[in-house]
């Protein structure tokens, strides 16, 4: 029942594989069950939902359609939660990584968001989908960009040209989801709309747009400690003009910095993400960080101004914001564009190395 998985593993990097078996193993045990779905709660349902529904934040997808479960168990739902999906919302959670989540842990949850929906594992056959490419890049245009984009990029849905989504996918992984849909999500059934022909052709087409993924090992860097978290400490503070009483503009930000202000930036995405990029001074406090407690006494309490960012664009900052509020800091913001807006304006970012020399 694996599916094949056209994943190249670089450097020593493997989430244990061998341990695929693990998947065949008896039911979680209510103890594992209850961690599992503890793991849920703190790492994904700021995006994917508490009952797993999807939507609630980045069109994360929804994680408990029987079709994504029928076809994307074991392999696909791992290592997409192990190495994210880069370039979009959905970071890596695995500590190789820089992520915050154990081989078992990892293991543990895909095992439990199986377990939550009662269906069985279908076999996909492991040949590719050949269809008429210039029919599937029609289909494409009139009927999927709307909500992917023209570019695959992702609108109001999945980026189906991301690079580390056409890795982990099969071709009949994804001719499944486009011929059945989602269940319960925005993904409708197209086996009811189009010939199989059709079909055939847009998966293809899908493929045929795949570029090189390498999955790469970032030589992890250490956190700023916690002297360290205000940069420019004696300089005098930025003035900033918050939109809607709680967004600081890139510009802004990025003019305070420059001029050296003295300003806490809190990066709030999953850690693996501050890895691979962040604003240069960025400290990580992710989205799923321990209590406010132990933070806030980390952080200045003279009214220093703290400006978080996140992925998203502003999820998981908008959600460390509101909870430092609450814990009496006045002076906080959120990064209106988020850190692609920011790259994409082409403000300065610190880019962590990625790969470690092969052994
Ligand atoms: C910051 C928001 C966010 C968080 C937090 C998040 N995800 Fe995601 N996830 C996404 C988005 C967005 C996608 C789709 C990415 C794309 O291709 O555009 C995604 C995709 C996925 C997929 C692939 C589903 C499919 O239909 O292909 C899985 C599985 C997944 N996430 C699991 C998880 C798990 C488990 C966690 C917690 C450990 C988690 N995610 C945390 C945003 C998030
Ligand atoms: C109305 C918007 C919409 C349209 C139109 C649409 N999709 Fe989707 N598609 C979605 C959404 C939303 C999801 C994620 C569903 C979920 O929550 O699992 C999705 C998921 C997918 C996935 C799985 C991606 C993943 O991350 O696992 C593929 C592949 C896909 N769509 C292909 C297509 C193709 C091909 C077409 C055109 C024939 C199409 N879609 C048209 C909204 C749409």
């Amino acid at each position: 029942m694996m599916h094949p998985i056209r994943l190249i593993v670089c450097c020593g990097l493997l989430l244990a594989v061998s341990q695929l078996d693990a998947f065949e193993a008896p039911p979680l045990t209510p103890g594992e069950a209850a961690a599992a779905a503890n793991d849920y709660q703190r790492y994904c349902a700021l995006c994917h939902g508490a009952d797993r529904q999807g939507g609630v934040n980045d069109h994360a997808p929804s994680l408990r359609s029987e079709t994504l479960l029928r076809t994307g168990f074991p392999e696909f739902i791992l290592f997409t939660i192990a190495y994210g999906r880069r370039g979009t919302p959905m970071g890596a959670y695995f500590e190789e990584v820089g992520g915050p989540m154990n081989n078992d842990e990892l293991y543990r949850l895909t095992r439990w968001l199986k377990e939550q929906v009662d269906v069985e594992s279908i076999d996909l056959p492991a040949e590719p989908i050949r269809g008429d490419l210039q029919r599937g890049q029609q289909v494409y245009t009139e009927r999927c960009a709307t909500c992917h984009g023209a570019e695959g990029e992702g609108v109001s849905a999945p980026a189906v040209g991301n690079p580390a989504l056409l890795a982990l996918a099969s071709d009949a992984f994804m001719r499944y989801t486009i011929e059945h849909g989602r269940d319960g999500t925005e993904m409708i059934a197209w086996g009811e709309v189009l010939p199989a022909a059709d079909i055939d052709a847009v998966t293809a087409f899908l493929r045929s747009r795949e570029t090189h993924w390498e999955l790469t090992k970032p030589v992890l860097q250490p956190p700023p400690k916690v002297g360290q978290y205000v940069l420019n400490p004696d300089a005098p503070a930025p003035e900033f003009q918050l939109k809607d009483g709680l967004y600081v503009m890139a510009e802004e930000l990025n003019r305070a910095l420059q001029e050296k202000r003295r300003i806490v930036v809190l990066d709030t995405r999953v850690t693996s993400m501050w890895q691979i990029a962040h604003i240069e001074g960025a400290v990580p406090i992710p989205y799923y960080h321990d209590g406010i407690a132990g933070l806030t006494e980390d952080l200045p309490t003279d009214g220093a101004w703290i400006v978080a960012y996140c992925e998203c664009p502003r999820a998981a900052a908008e959600s460390v914001t509101r909870k430092l509020r609450a814990a009496g800091f006045q002076n906080t913001a959120v990064l209106y564009e988020g850190i692609q807006g920011w790259i994409s304006l082409g403000y300065p970012v610190f880019v962590g190395e990625l790969t470690e020399p092969p052994q």
